[in-house]
C-alpha cells in the first residue's frame, strides 16, 4: 500500500528556512504538524501546531517525541548539525518513514562542492543516514537542494552586496546561477512529503530562477538609479586559495566563502540541472519578482 505521509515533525522551525517551511506545511492543510523545540527557547508558533521541548542531545528524549510521526524535516542552522545524527536515530527508533535533514543550499552531491569544507556536515549527515538504511534501517530520506536562497540573498545582499554599492562581481558576473525563494523552497518540501515514492532515498533539487550577477546588477541599478555602483571584479580561483589559507590556519569564519565558490566557480554546480519544479510544486519567480525586492530595499 502507498505510503502516505500524515504526521510531520519539523526541528528548527523557527528558523530562517524553518519557518517558511512550518508555514507552506500547514497552509497546504495536510498534516498535522509538531515542533520539537530545545528546551528553553522562546520561540513561539501558531497555535495550531504541537509544541514538544525535547532534549535535542538525547536520542531517548527525541524517540518519545517523535512516537507516532511520519516524517521528521530538520532545519537546523549550523549550531545544530552535529545533533542530526542523534535526530535520525531517534526518527528510526521512533518508526518515522522520511527523515529530511538541513540541507537546503548547493548541490553536494556535485564532488567539487563536496571537497569545500564548508559542507563537511552536511556530507557527514548524508554519510551517516546512507550506512544506517544500507544496513537494514526501516527509514527514506530525501535531501532537497535548492542553490541559495533568492529573496533572502538579494535582502541581506548575499546574492549582490549592494548595501554599500561595491558588490563583488565573481568570474565576470555572466555566470547563470540557480537561486529558490524561503517559500519556494516551503513549497518544495511539501512537494516531497505529498510524493513519497517520486522522492525516496535521493536529492531533489528545485529552484525559481537561473540569473546572473549582473542582471541582478542592472536590477538594482534600475531600482535605485542615483546610487554609486562600484564593483569589485573578483575571481572565484582567487577567493577559494585565500578561503583555504586562512581556513587552513584554523580561521573558520572564512568558511560562509566557500559558498560563493560553490555558487560561481565552474565545475561547482551552482547553475542546477534537471530541476524538479513540476513535481513538487514550484512554479518559479520572474525578473519582474526580482525588480520588486530590489525597489522596496532600495527606494
Ligand atoms: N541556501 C541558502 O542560501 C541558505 C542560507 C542560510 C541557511 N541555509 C541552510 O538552511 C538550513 C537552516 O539554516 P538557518 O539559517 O535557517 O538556521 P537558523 O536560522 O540559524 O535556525 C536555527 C534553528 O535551529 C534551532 N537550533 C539552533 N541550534 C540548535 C541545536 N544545537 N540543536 C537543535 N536545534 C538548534 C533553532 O531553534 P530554537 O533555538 O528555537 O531551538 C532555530 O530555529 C541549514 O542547513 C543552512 O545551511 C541555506
Amino acid at each position: 500500500m502507498a505510503v502516505v505521509i500524515k504526521n510531520v515533525a519539523i526541528v528548527g522551525a523557527s528558523g530562517t528556512i524553518g519557518a517558511p517551511i512550518l508555514k507552506a506545511i500547514i497552509e497546504s492543510g495536510k498534516f498535522n504538524v509538531s515542533v520539537l523545540s530545545r528546551i528553553g527557547s522562546k520561540a513561539t508558533f501558531p497555535p495550531s501546531v504541537k509544541v514538544i521541548s525535547v532534549d535535542a542531545t538525547s536520542v531517548d528524549s527525541l524517540t518519545a517525541a517523535l512516537q507516532g510521526q511520519d516524517a521528521v524535516i530538520s532545519a537546523v542552522g549550523h549550531e545544530g548539525f552535529l545533533g542530526q545524527s542523534v535526530l535520525f536515530d531517534a526518527a528510526v527508533a521512533a518508526g518515522v518513514k522520511r527523515f529530511i535533514p538541513s540541507e537546503f543550499g548547493s548541490d553536494i552531491s556535485n564532488p567539487n562542492a563536496a571537497k569545500l569544507p564548508v559542507f563537511g556536515p552536511k556530507i557527514a549527515i548524508r554519510k551517516h543516514i546512507e550506512q544506517k538504511v544500507k544496513a537494514g534501517a526501516d527509514i527514506t530520506y530525501t535531501y532537497v537542494v535548492n542553490a541559495p536562497f533568492l529573496d533572502w540573498g538579494i535582502e541581506v545582499g548575499f546574492l549582490l552586496d549592494y548595501k554599500e554599492g561595491k558588490p563583488r562581481i565573481f568570474d565576470g558576473g555572466d555566470v547563470p546561477f540557480s537561486a529558490t525563494s524561503l517559500p519556494s523552497v516551503g513549497l518544495a518540501t511539501v512537494g516531497v512529503l505529498t510524493h513519497y515514492e517520486e522522492t525516496k532515498n535521493r536529492q531533489v533539487t528545485v529552484n525559481d530562477i537561473v540569473i546572473t550577477q549582473n542582471q541582478l546588477l542592472e536590477l538594482a541599478k534600475k531600482a535605485a538609479p542615483q546610487k554609486q555602483w562600484s564593483p569589485i571584479p573578483t575571481k572565484t580561483s582567487d577567493l577559494l586559495e585565500a578561503t583555504n589559507a586562512a581556513f587552513g590556519k584554523g580561521d573558520h569564519s572564512v568558511a560562509v566563502q566557500y559558498i560563493f565558490v560553490a555558487m560561481f566557480a565552474e565545475g561547482y554546480g551552482g547553475k542546477l540541472e534537471n530541476v524538479e519544479n513540476e513535481l513538487l510544486g514550484v512554479p518559479g519567480k520572474t525578473l519582474a519578482d526580482l525588480e520588486a525586492i530590489y525597489k522596496r530595499i532600495l527606494t
